[in-house]
């Protein structure tokens, strides 16, 4: 028989059978499980009000008519988690510059997660995916204050930090994604967790292909290209049920006219949150610096991207296009004055005319004294007349100029 009661009145042992509220709000990846010390402790911390446990596959409470919140299989309360009002998508928007800041530090902390995650993994020990919550849980309210914040400073990575960070930056994007398409919260952690996830299989993955410092042989490939299933299979046995985020783990290579992998699933078969998964993915890699090649600008993927035909999911691509906006913070680009500049935020009601920081003249191909101009401010008449490659003009060092 089913009792509903307090997180209070839980105690090692008891089987707990479900957690009331939403799922994904649960410190808890598994719906039932029997209670030890330290689940306790986590479900006391967490959202949750009350459990229904199960009397006849563990310890019961000591005096029901006492202690038990109710006694039908319904809950009581469907705790206050549920009935709380939706995060707005886009709250009071911050400035920029304080929420590069925070973004700083959520890439910290996330590189360090899921780097410890990976050590986990590499020493055989079990590991727990619902301990990214959390993270995942900022990264969300990072991307809802200011989408271009984190997306951006996540961009930037070593070759050590790549493939940590890489876990980081698809969240964000997976959430920045999950917004402009209306997904609800929930949906949006799931997008969260999945970016967070997506490569654990990499964990798997032999060290010396991993890490290395070059482009990899196809033998070499052939064995990375087994990290969705290792992921999947990894994630599943360490207790994670929710079949969105496996499948989003297992099929993110796959592509939209079925010439991905592993299981060369055409779209159709594709379940929505994996299809962004894949566009989110290819978006990081592409802009991220490698060991063997300089990231392409955040533009001029974009664009490139739109040209690959049967890759991505031609609607979702465009959302995301939109989610980024036409020029990501960070994109060079040419003036209709014939100077360069880099771009510094966007609005999203003037996608095309962002805020940008002049700093060179392409004409006499020399460095001009910087200043910012707002695009879109009334009265402005330059405009943006193309995106320009970094690497062409040989500038090394963009970055500072917008990200510190
Ligand atoms: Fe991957
Ligand atoms: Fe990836």
């Amino acid at each position: 028989m089913l009792k509903t009661i307090h997180v209070d009145q839980l105690r090692p042992g008891m089987h707990v059978q479900r957690l009331n509220g939403p799922w994904l709000k649960h410190p808890f990846w598994r719906s039932s499980f029997v209670a030890s010390d330290r689940d306790i402790d986590r479900l006391r911390e967490s959202e949750v009000e009350t459990v229904d446990i199960d009397a006849s596959r563990g310890e019961d409470v000591a005096d029901a008519t006492d202690t038990a919140v109710a006694t039908d299989t319904a809950p009581v309360v469907d705790t206050v988690t549920a009935d709380a009002p939706p995060r707005p998508a886009v709250a009071a928007r911050p400035d920029l510059a304080s929420e590069l800041t925070r973004a700083r530090n959520i890439c910290q902390a996330g590189r360090d997660a899921v780097e410890a995650m990976f050590r986990e993994v590499r020493m055989g020990r079990m590991i727990d995916p619902g301990a990214m919550m959390p993270l995942a849980e900022e990264i969300t309210a990072s991307v809802d204050r200011h989408p271009g914040a984190l997306i951006s400073i996540a961009r930037l990575k070593t070759a050590d930090d790549y493939t940590y960070l890489h876990s980081v930056a698809v969240s964000a994007l997976m959430v920045g994604l999950a917004r402009q398409l209306g997904l609800d919260d929930d949906r949006c952690r799931e997008a969260a967790m999945g970016g967070l996830l997506h490569d654990m299989g990499k964990a798997c993955m032999p060290l010396e292909i991993l890490n290395k410092p070059g482009r990899l042989t196809e033998d070499e490939f052939a064995v990375m290209r087994t990290h969705p299933e290792e992921g999947e299979r990894l994630l599943r046995d360490s207790g994670l049920e929710n079949a969105t985020v496996l499948h989003m783990v297992r099929h993110h290579h796959e592509k939209y006219d079925g010439g991905g992998y592993p299981a060369q699933l055409p779209a159709e078969s594709t379940p929505l949150l994996t299809r962004m998964s894949a566009v989110c993915d290819v978006y990081d890699a592409i802009t991220s610096n490698r060991p063997y090649k300089e990231g392409w600008d955040p533009g001029e993927s974009l664009r490139k991207m739109a040209s690959w035909r049967g890759h991505f999911d031609p609607a979702v691509l465009k959302a995301f296009i939109a989610s980024v906006g036409i020029y990501p913070i960070g994109t060079l680009v040419r003036l209709s004055s014939e100077r360069l500049a880099v771009v510094l935020e966007q609005r999203p009601e003037a996608l095309s005319a962002p805020l940008v920081r002049v700093f060179f003249s392409a004409r006499s191909r020399t460095q001009i004294l910087q200043r910012d101009l707002d695009l879109s401010a009334p009265g402005c008449d330059e405009r943006i007349v193309g995106i320009e490659s970094p690497a062409q003009w040989g500038f090394r060092e963009l970055v500072k100029l917008w990200a510190s």
